[in-house]
């Protein structure tokens, strides 16, 4: 038996395994993106970081030159993240041939014509059953939904992952990515029995080589338990999952004394903040991290990873066929 999986996500995403890279906002560049869908996963580019389309288009032709299998482009519609409108990210990617747009953090409502006319995917990532059936009836060709261990934006609904996945598989007929608390092959297999035909993985991939950020960050995330992460950012009304530390400590304490974001974003921007990610001030650097931290022991390549988490795919159907079978 090979840890092949076959199924719509594959098939629709045009990739060998079942694993989506989840995007990271700020590490989601060229480089890392090239080496996921060298790998043999699907991934996509952030736009966040990009403030015009000429920078984006420079970074979607970058990634195509590192590799020669599809990749996408996250658009984030949450108001307060995007420096362009959305409308103006999503023609980018069109024109430069981009054949899946992931939007997450807002309906995509106002795209859907634009994506589909074009003859783009549309894969929506959302955070509960409700959300998954609007996306369907708006058109995604794919949902993905995370539950409330997860990185980045979790939401204010705080249903696990165990329950969110089989309720939402029920409930639309497009395919099922299912994300949060996902840290190795066990989650794949557990996901896959739950109703999802693909795995959104965010966590443990800021824990490889390519990721772009600093080793004494990668080293926190080893040594981090499951315990350690925090929801941060709740004046922006979006909390973020983060590893707890002296600056998310800060943020709290500035929350309850009414601070605005304008304060809290100035603190991370500025002064001690501006410089901690760059040179790996793990205290005072917003690290974005799911529960699941506790599951990264090492920094391996991405494709040590995804061929780590395939081959392990593969020893635990073995095992099921000869224990339940
Ligand atoms: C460092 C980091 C940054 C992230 N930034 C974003 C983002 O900008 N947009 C987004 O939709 N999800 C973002 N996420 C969430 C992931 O794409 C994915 O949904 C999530 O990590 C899956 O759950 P897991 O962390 O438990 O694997 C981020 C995750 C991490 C670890």
């Amino acid at each position: 038996m090979t840890g092949k999986i076959k199924t719509r996500v594959t098939e629709i995403l045009g990739v060998e395994h079942p694993i989506v890279m989840g995007t990271m906002g700020y590490q989601s560049f060229a480089e890392f993106v090239a080496a996921a869908a060298n790998a043999g996963i699907f991934t996509c580019l952030a736009s966040v970081p990009f403030r015009t389309t000429k920078e984006l288009k420079e970074e979607i032709r970058k990634t195509k030159s590192l590799t020669d299998k599809p990749f996408g482009l996250n658009i984030n519609l949450f108001p307060m993240l995007s420096p362009l409108d959305p409308v103006e990210y999503t023609d980018a990617a069109i024109e430069e041939g981009v054949p899946v747009i992931e939007t997450s953090g807002r309906s995509p409502e106002h795209l859907v014509e634009r994506i589909k006319s074009a003859n783009v995917r549309l894969m929506h990532k959302c955070i509960g059953v409700r959300h998954a059936v609007t996306a369907e009836r708006l058109g995604a060709d794919l949902v993905e939904v995370v539950g409330y261990e997860a990185a980045g934006h979790p939401g204010r609904n705080p249903v696990g992952s165990f329950v969110l996945f089989p309720l939402v598989a029920d409930a639309v007929k497009i395919p099922v990515i299912a994300g949060g608390g996902i840290g190795d092959a066990r989650g794949i297999v557990a996901a896959l029995a739950l109703g999802a035909e693909g795995v959104c993985i965010g966590s443990v991939f800021m824990a490889t080589q390519e990721c772009p950020v600093h080793q004494n960050i990668k080293q926190r995330l080893i040594e981090a338990r499951e315990t350690d992460t925090t929801l941060t950012f709740h004046s922006k009304g979006d909390p973020m999952r983060a590893l707890r530390n002296a600056l998310t400590e800060h943020i709290e304490e500035m929350e309850q004394n009414g601070a605005s974001m304008e304060d809290i974003l100035e603190i991370i921007g500025g002064g001690k903040g501006k410089h901690a990610a760059e040179i790996g001030e793990a205290d005072w650097t917003i690290m974005s991290i799911g529960q699941v931290v506790a599951q990264i022991h090492d920094v391996p390549t991405v494709k040590e990873l995804v061929d780590r988490l395939m081959n392990e795919v593969t020893v635990i159907r073995e095992r099921l066929n000869s224990t339940i079978g």
